[in-house]
């Protein structure tokens, strides 16, 4: 091919990759993006105008948000099937402007809408370009380019979606995760839902504040939420816990229930927020400050945390198939009272996924670590085996017999209760450095005492040895979280066992 055919190949190679970029509607003079209708001037939304790669309209319980978000965050978001709930997603100019919720969003059956066709241009432009081809090879590897980009832009999931609302109730948050935990993916709202959520809470009052951020109580249509919000030293933590939740199937009455993350740009700093479920007795740090139990109650609280443990350290293969997950920074901050005397697991910032059947370990990239006073001697004298995560699992389990430490000072046997503290209150500072730890727990080898009542009554006395086989030096000998729930288990049927007997005698 000669020099002036190879020019004039590419300049209408070049030419026609414009028109069709063009025919997409993403063409781009300013060297800026699809221009879109949005609300609030928040964010990057300025005079009711913002640019991205997709046009949005969300429709949450009556209330409505129109903006733009990039092509990165395009996943699930445009899709889904849950109550009181609309999202549209299009690609076109302001093509979000005029959009409004179907008639039927408060019928009894909503079905998913057809996805929108790519644009007739679209395929006159793609004829047009395969006959190029024919032509020119040149043109024909920058035909290839273009429909690679395109691919990408254009995505089948955009379309709107809706779903079931009964009987024009609102449905509240509870209502829209049980649907989603039993009959959806289990694994998080589409993206722009959470987020339309998030911007309809109003923070109410700090509960919490740390190294981490800090806590809030936050209302949603007049039901308490929690906040998190994260400092922003902190934020891979909630990439984290963030990519958990949305990945993983997590729904269980022992961890704490998710509702959205979102992230926002205010006065050029970025907010990262999670909402939870709110447990208005807060963590268990905060309610041992303040209560005492009674053995079952403590057999309870104890039974509830291996239980959230089990679920999170077993891989599930089953079609509501998940991964492993160890948490690492289990502490009694990071547990939750509910009002059922049950508690929850919170703070996934730190996690660790497994999965054998599709052989990955996912350490995460998380520059923290987890709580020093909380720490395994294998992490505290580093011969801890990170490459592999049974290593993980032990180090959560060193942590829970800990944490049984801590309520079970709380409980009351024959009359006597002791103070509420922290592990290893007597052996080391408040804030204790890594090396002072590493001496007390590999050097000395010391384990917290165990107060004498606490052998005289049946529950209070298994939940000793259990804690006692929770702190082997060596990891591998340690129970596993199964092994505990097992052993409560059968304590807590033995235990309502007696009581009934106890109750037919009167
Ligand atoms: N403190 C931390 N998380 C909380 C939550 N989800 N509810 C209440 N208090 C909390």
């Amino acid at each position: 091919m000669g020099s002036s055919a190879l020019l004039t190949v590419v300049l209408a190679g070049v030419f026609l990759w414009i028109s069709v970029i063009r025919a997409e509607g993403l063409d781009d003079p300013q060297g800026e993006k699809l221009l879109c209708t949005c609300e609030n001037d928040k964010g990057t939304c300025s005079n009711g105008m913002c640019r991205g790669d997709y046009c949005f309209y969300t429709w949450v319980h009556g209330r409505e948000e129109r903006g733009c978000f990039t092509k990165d965050h395009f996943r699930e978001q445009c899709s889904g099937s849950f109550k009181g709930l609309f999202t549209h997603c299009c690609t076109e100019t302001k093509c979000n402007a005029f959009v409004t919720p179907p008639p039927n969003i408060n019928g009894e059956l909503m079905t998913t809408t057809s996805p929108e066709f790519p644009q007739p241009s679209l395929w006159i432009a793609v004829s047009l370009l395969l006959s190029f081809t024919a032509v020119s090879v040149c043109s024909f590897v920058l035909l290839m380019r273009f429909r690679r980009t395109a691919g990408k832009l254009r995505d089948p999931e955009d379309r709107g979606a809706m779903i079931k609302v009964p009987n024009g109730d609102d449905p509240t948050y509870g209502d829209i995760f049980d649907e989603f935990c039993t009959s959806g993916s289990g694994t998080g709202l589409p993206y722009l839902v959470q987020r339309t959520m998030a911007r309809q809470i109003s923070l109410v009052e700090c509960v919490g504040k740390g190294r981490y951020g800090e806590v809030w109580r936050g209302t949603w249509m007049g039901e308490s939420v929690a906040v998190k919000i994260f400092s922003s030293r902190d934020e891979q933590s909630w990439f984290r816990e963030t990519e958990i939740y949305n990945t993983v199937q997590l729904c269980h009455e022992n961890i704490l229930g998710f509702i959205a993350s979102d992230m926002t740009s205010k006065n050029s700093s970025t907010q990262l927020w999670l909402v939870t479920h709110f447990h208005e007795l807060g963590s268990l740090y905060d309610f041992l400050q303040y209560s005492s139990l009674e053995p079952e109650g403590c057999l309870r609280m104890c039974l509830s945390v291996a239980c959230g443990l089990v679920h999170l350290h077993t891989e599930i293969v089953s079609a509501q198939e998940k991964p492993a997950i160890a948490h690492r920074d289990l502490k009694s901050r990071n547990i939750l009272v509910k009002r059922n005397g049950q508690c929850c697991i919170a703070d996934l910032g730190l996690a660790v996924i497994h999965s054998q059947s599709h052989d990955y370990l996912d350490v995460g990239n998380n520059p923290r670590v987890g709580t020093k006073r909380y720490m395994a001697p294998e992490v505290l004298d580093e011969t801890i085996r990170l490459d592999t995560f049974e290593s993980y699992k032990q180090t959560d389990i060193w942590a829970l017999g800990l944490v049984f430490w801590e309520i079970a000072r709380r409980t009351n046997v024959n009359g006597i209760v002791e103070e509420y503290r922290p592990p290893f209150f007597d052996l080391v500072p408040i804030d204790p450095s890594f090396e002072e730890m590493k001496k007390v727990v590999c050097v000395d080898q010391q384990r917290p005492s165990l107060h004498n009542r606490l052998h005289s009554h049946p529950i209070l006395s298994t939940l000793v040895k259990l804690m006692k086989e929770c702190w082997y030096q060596n990891p591998t000998a340690r129970l596993t979280a199964l092994r505990v729930k097992k052993t409560l288990s059968k304590l807590d049927t033995e235990s309502d066992f007696s009581m009934d007997k106890l109750k037919r005698h009167i």
